[in-house]
C-alpha cells in the first residue's frame, strides 16, 4: 500500500489525516487503541489562541512572545511564529466542527492560564479535551466513510523502512494476531509522549510507551531536547500513577499554599505578585520544590480553591470537582487539595523543521513526539494547539514532498518472527524508570545524572535484552547525556550545580544514535523570519 502513513491517532494524527483527505488524498491511521482512548481526551484546560474576545487587546505577537519566553527562548521561532499565527483559524475550524466551547454573547470565553499576561484560552468546562476529540473523531469518520482515511486501530508500529537518509514506509504489527506488514509510502509519526517510561510519575496514559520513539531513535532519527521534561504543579496520586488537576483550577482563582507557623502561606502570591499562581509551569514546580524542602512540609502543598464562586464550578470546573471527590474524597469546594508535581509533556522529541520534516527524507513528525513548539517549557493550552496545527502541517509539507505513483493495495499481514515483536518487560521499565528520576527530577545535577548514568551502564550489562528493551537503553541514555551536557539551568531543566542561564547554550541539544552509540551536539536555534498576522 503506498500512501502517506500516519502512526499515532490522538489530535495530531487525526489533524493530518484530516488535512490529507480534504485535499482527496488516502491515509492510513495506525494506532494502538481508537482514537477515544487516545492522550488527547485526557487534556483538560484549554487550547490557546490570540482570539481577543475578552477586550483585553490581545495579539498574536503576546501569544508568540508568551511562548517563546515561556520557553525560555529554546523553540524554533519560526515554528512558533506559525503556531501563533495559525491558532486564531484552527479555533474557528473547531466552532465550525460544533465543538462547545464555554460561550457568552456568541463569543468565546477565554480564560487566564500559565505564563500568559491576557486571557486566552478557549475551553469547554475542564474537560476540553475530550469534547475537541469527540468533534475531530467525528469529523474523520467522513473520511473514513469514503475511504480517504484507512483505520488500522489496535496496530503498533514495530519499525521504520529506513535506508541511506530516507524513509519509504513502516512495518506495523496487529496487536491482535501478532501478524506483521509493511505499508510503503511517506510516514508521519504522532505517536506522543514517551508517559511510559515513567508509569508512576505521569499524567498521561502509559500506552504511550516511547517504544515508537526508541525504535525511530535507534533507525537514525535525530532527536532534540530530550532534558526537557515539564512536571506539572498539581497532580494527585491514584492507583499508582499521577493524575492532573487542570492549571484552570489556578486560572480561575485557585491559590498555592503551604502551612507555614500555623498559618497558610500563599508564597507564590508573594514571591511573584504580577502572575502569582500562573507563573509558567516549570517556575511554580520548582517553588514547590523548594518551599516543601525549606520547610520540611513532606507532600503538604496544597491548592486552595474554596473561594471559587457557584457559578465557576458550575460552568468551567464542573468536571475537575466531580474528579477530585471522586478520587480523593474531597470537595476542593470546601477544602483545600493536597498537590504535588507530576510528569505532564515532554518538550524535547523528534527533531523536526519548522515544516515538520525529520532528518529522515519522507519522515515527518507531529504532535507531543516533536520538539520545536515549546522549548524549554510548555505553556498551558498550547499542546493541543500543537498537535492540531502541527498535524495539518506535517500533512501539507508531506503532500509537497510527495513523488511516486499512488498505489492502494491492501497490506499482506504474515507471521514473523522479527526481534522487535517482544515487548518491553514490566521489570525492565520499572528498572529504567528509576534510574531515570533518580536524574531527571525537577532540580538535577550532575553527580545525580553521573550516577544514573552509572546505573544505565549496569543495567546495560546484564544479557538477554530483546530489541524493543535496546531501543529504550539507548533512548534513555541519550536523556541523561543531553541533561549532563547541557549545564546551565533553563526552563524545565533545573541544574543546583550550574544555577546560572547561559546565553551562549541557548542552543538546541541533538541527540543521534550511531554503530551503538549515543552523540549529543548543540546546534543552533533557527533565526526569527517572518511577521504576524494579527488584524490591523
Ligand atoms: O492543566 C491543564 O489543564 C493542562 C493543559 C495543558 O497541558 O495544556
Amino acid at each position: 500500500m503506498s500512501s502517506i502513513n500516519i502512526v499515532g491517532a490522538g489530535l495530531a494524527g487525526l489533524s493530518a489525516a484530516i488535512a490529507l483527505a480534504e485535499k482527496g488524498v488516502g491515509c492510513t491511521l495506525i494506532s494502538l487503541q481508537q482514537s477515544e482512548r487516545a492522550q488527547s481526551v485526557l487534556a483538560e484546560g484549554g487550547i490557546n489562541a490570540a482570539l481577543d474576545t475578552m477586550g483585553e487587546n490581545d495579539r498574536i505577537s503576546e501569544h508568540f512572545e508568551d511562548t517563546l519566553k515561556g520557553g525560555a527562548f529554546l523553540a524554533d521561532p519560526n515554528a512558533v511564529m506559525g503556531l501563533t499565527n495559525g491558532a486564531p483559524e484552527i479555533l474557528r475550524w473547531l466552532i465550525g466542527l460544533g465543538v462547545p466551547f464555554n460561550m457568552k454573547g456568541g463569543e468565546v470565553v477565554l480564560r487566564n492560564f500559565g505564563g500568559q499576561k491576557k486571557k486566552r484560552t478557549a475551553y469547554a468546562r475542564s474537560s476540553t479535551g475530550k469534547i475537541i476529540m469527540s468533534a475531530v473523531i467525528d469529523e474523520a469518520r467522513k473520511y473514513e466513510a469514503k475511504g480517504l482515511i484507512k483505520r488500522f486501530a489496535h496496530h503498533e508500529l514495530v519499525s521504520l523502512i529506513a535506508n541511506s537518509g530516507s524513509c519509504t514506509g513502516v512495518k506495523i504489527k496487529d496487536t491482535y494476531t501478532d501478524k506483521t506488514a509493511c505499508l510503503y509510502g511517506q510516514v508521519i509519526l504522532c505517536t506522543g509522549g514517551m508517559n511510559g517510561v515513567f508509569p508512576k510519575m505521569t499524567t498521561g496514559t502509559t500506552q504511550n510507551s516511547g517504544a515508537a520513539a526508541a525504535a525511530a531513535f535507534c533507525q537514525g532519527v535525530v532527536f532534540s531536547n530530550l532534558e526537557m521534561l515539564q512536571y506539572h504543579p498539581t497532580t494527585i496520586g491514584i492507583s499508582n500513577k499521577r493524575c492532573l488537576v487542570t492549571e484552570a483550577a489556578r486560572g480561575e482563582g485557585g491559590r498555592l499554599f503551604i502551612e507555614k507557623n500555623g498559618k497558610p502561606w500563599y508564597f507564590m502570591e508573594e514571591k511573584y505578585p504580577e502572575l502569582k499562581n500562573l507563573m509558567p509551569r516549570d517556575v511554580v514546580a520548582r517553588e514547590m520544590y523548594f518551599v516543601r524542602r525549606q520547610n520540611d512540609t513532606g507532600d503538604s502543598v496544597y491548592l486552595d480553591m474554596t473561594g471559587l464562586d457557584d457559578d465557576t464550578w458550575k460552568t468551567k470546573l464542573s468536571d475537575l470537582r466531580a474528579e477530585i471527590i471522586s478520587y480523593l474524597a474531597i470537595d476542593p469546594g470546601s477544602e483545600p487539595v493536597p498537590v504535588r508535581e507530576g510528569i505532564h509533556y515532554f518538550m524535547g522529541g523528534i527533531d523536526v523543521d519548522e515544516l515538520h520534516r525529520t532528518n529522515l527524507k519522507g519522515l515527518y513528525a507531529a504532535g507531543e513526539c516533536t520538539s520545536q513548539y515549546h522549548g524549554a517549557n510548555r505553556l498551558g493550552g498550547n499542546s493541543m494547539l500543537g498537535a492540531l496545527y502541527g498535524g495539518r502541517k506535517a500533512a501539507q509539507t508531506a503532500l509537497s514532498e510527495r513523488d511516486g505513483a499512488y498505489d492502494d493495495k491492501e497490506p499482506v499481514f504474515s507471521a514473523d518472527d522479527d526481534k522487535r515483536l517482544q515487548e518491553a518487560s514490566p521489570v525492565f521499565i520499572e528498572k529504567l524508570s528509576e534510574i531515570l528520576l533518580g536524574a531527571m527530577g525537577i532540580v538535577r545535577s550532575e553527580r545525580g545524572i553521573k550516577k544514573a548514568l552509572s546505573a544505565l551502564d549496569e543495567l546495560s550489562a546484564e544479557r538477554g535484552y530483546n530489541r524493543r528493551e535496546l531501543d529504550r537503553l539507548a533512548l534513555a541514555k541519550a536523556m541523561l547525556l543531553s541533561a549532563l551536557e547541557r549545564r546551565e539551568s533553563r526552563g524545565a531543566h533545573y541544574r543546583e550545580d550550574c544555577p546560572e542561564t547561559r546565553e551562549e547554550l541557548r542552543k538546541i541539544t541533538a541527540a543521534a544514535y550511531a554503530d551503538g552509540s549515543v552523540n549529543i551536539s548543540f546546534r543552533a536555534i533557527p533565526e526569527r523570519r517572518g511577521s504576524f498576522e494579527d488584524k490591523a
